[in-house]
């Protein structure tokens, strides 16, 4: 079957993507720094805003950002890992059957990391909760790390490079596996969100 670039990743997920790592890099410079604080909360509502944002576009998104595209049982993750050893890689034009436990993974961290740092900061309860903020935090990086060198063997066994394809939306199918619409003005409105949100905290 003839394949060639189709559109796979909608802009909202795109932009989620970039926006959930460079929040997160930039929450991870600024967490030891009295000074910096504000911008570390703040940049913490974004995280978590984000999150929230993903899980409704988990069902309300574009079929490859969809749950139900991604979110498979352990036989199917068995049969992708047995691909990769046999040297018959399974292509998936969405996320792989691991990479979608992976997808899981982080948000869930996330919205952990997310929510013990909100009630670290608002005081809701003791040392315990700074602690599992700081864990989940640190558990996080430790799978942004591993994401993203998983993302580097990926690219590297399927021909593919599939940080690129995170920002065109692009990747290699067959024309009837392609999503029809970028979904700009979702798109749009996450940007108006987040830059209204940002303009709102700094007054
Ligand atoms: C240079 C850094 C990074 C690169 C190159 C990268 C690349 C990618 C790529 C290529 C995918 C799609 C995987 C696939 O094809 O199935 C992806 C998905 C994802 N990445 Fe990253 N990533 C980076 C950093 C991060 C960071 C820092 C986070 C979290 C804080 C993150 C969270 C996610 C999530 C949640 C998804 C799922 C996207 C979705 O379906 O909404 N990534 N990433």
């Amino acid at each position: 079957m003839k394949t060639e670039r189709i559109l796979v990743w909608d802009l909202p997920t795109r932009l989620f993507h970039w926006l959930l790592a460079g929040t997160f890099a930039a929450a991870w410079l600024t967490a030891d720094s009295e000074r910096w604080i504000d911008v570390h909360v703040m940049l913490g509502y974004t995280f978590a805003g984000l999150i929230a944002f993903r899980l409704v576009w988990g069902f309300v998104g574009t079929r490859y950002a969809r749950f139900s595209s991604f979110v498979s049982g352990p036989g199917a993750v068995m049969r992708y890992f047995k691909s990769i050893l046999t040297l018959q890689p399974e292509h998936h034009v969405g996320h792989n059957p691991a990479g979608g436990w992976a997808v899981l993974a982080l948000l869930g961290l996330g919205a952990v990391t997310a929510l013990s740092g909100y009630a670290t900061y608002d005081d809701y309860g003791g040392h315990w909760l700074e602690e599992l903020h700081e864990g989940a935090a640190s558990a996080m990086l430790a799978l942004v790390f591993v994401h993203i060198g998983a993302v580097l063997i990926s690219s590297f066994i399927h021909r593919e490079n599939l940080a690129r394809a995170m920002v065109t939306g692009l990747k290699h199918g067959i024309a009837s596996e392609a999503i029809r619409r970028p979904r700009w003005i979702a798109a749009g409105a996450l940007v108006v969100a987040v830059v209204g949100f940002w303009s709102g905290a700094f007054q």
